[in-house]
């Protein structure tokens, strides 16, 4: 039984644009139409905890009417015949729900709430709001369970690994302008293909293949050609 080669797949929000959900750098996206400060900061959660929880009950509600998109399906199939890291800064659960089995999520995730007095004390909660007076067992209020700016980015130890044992690296939808996950990419050396799929990047990782355009149109394709 031959072993199957690991696969390590990188996304950011661009996977899930065509899915109906935002971006955050992108024109329109949700840094355009919301202050960081306000919304994604340990400070900003101190200062004003409504606005902070209704800026998380809208993208969840959001999250939960729109659906995984053909990017997302192709990667769930990868797995068939590697095995496949997805390595995600990205909130939502649609590579869950497209069938893909083994996911980080680097950002936090959106379908659950966290305690604010011990991280640990983590819950799923789906689609649900998550309001002032809601609390954890230790009865403190519960906040949403995403890593803020200013917050230790979870599972980045591990994900380092994943990245350096990958034989094909697939980096989707991110701008790789946040760290350390956009670091990441710094990891694979070991990687005998490197391919990037976005509009457009701030910053381009050397060695990687660049497909400017669609993660709809490009995942697919790259996905075929890795299977044949
Ligand atoms: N297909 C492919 N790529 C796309 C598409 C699309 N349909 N639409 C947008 N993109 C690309 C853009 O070209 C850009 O490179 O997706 C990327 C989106 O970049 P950002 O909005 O910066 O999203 P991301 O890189 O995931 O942001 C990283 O920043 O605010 C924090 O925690 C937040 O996880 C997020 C992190």
């Amino acid at each position: 039984m031959n072993q199957k080669e690991n696969i390590v797949v990188l996304t950011g929000a661009g996977i899930s644009a065509e899915s109906g959900l935002s971006t955050f750098r992108d024109s329109g996206g949700l840094w355009e139409n919301y202050s960081v400060y306000e919304v994604a900061t340990p400070e900003g959660w101190e200062a004003n905890p409504e606005l902070v929880l209704e800026f998380y009950n809208q993208r969840r509600r959001k999250v939960a009417e729109v659906e995984p998109n053909a990017a997302h399906l192709a990667l769930a199939k990868l797995e068939d015949h590697f095995d496949v890291t997805i390595i995600t800064q990205n909130v939502d659960n649609l590579h869950e729900r497209a069938g893909s089995t083994h996911v980080i999520h680097v950002h936090g995730e959106i379908t659950k709430a966290r305690s604010s007095a011990d991280p640990a004390l983590i819950t799923p909660i789906g689609s649900a709001d998550i309001n002032i007076g809601d609390t954890c067992e230790l009865g403190s209020q519960l906040r949403p369970h995403i890593v803020w700016f200013g917050e230790a980015v979870q599972h980045m130890e591990e994900s380092a690994r994943f990245v350096e044992q990958a034989d094909k690296v697939l980096v989707v939808g991110t701008s790789l302008s946040v760290y350390p996950a956009a670091g990441l990419v710094d990891y694979c050396q070991a990687a005998a293909e490197k391919a990037l799929v976005a509009l457009e990047v701030e910053q381009f990782p050397s060695g990687f293949e660049f497909y400017q355009g669609k993660a709809t149109e490009f995942v697919p394709q790259i996905v075929q050609a890795w299977i044949e």
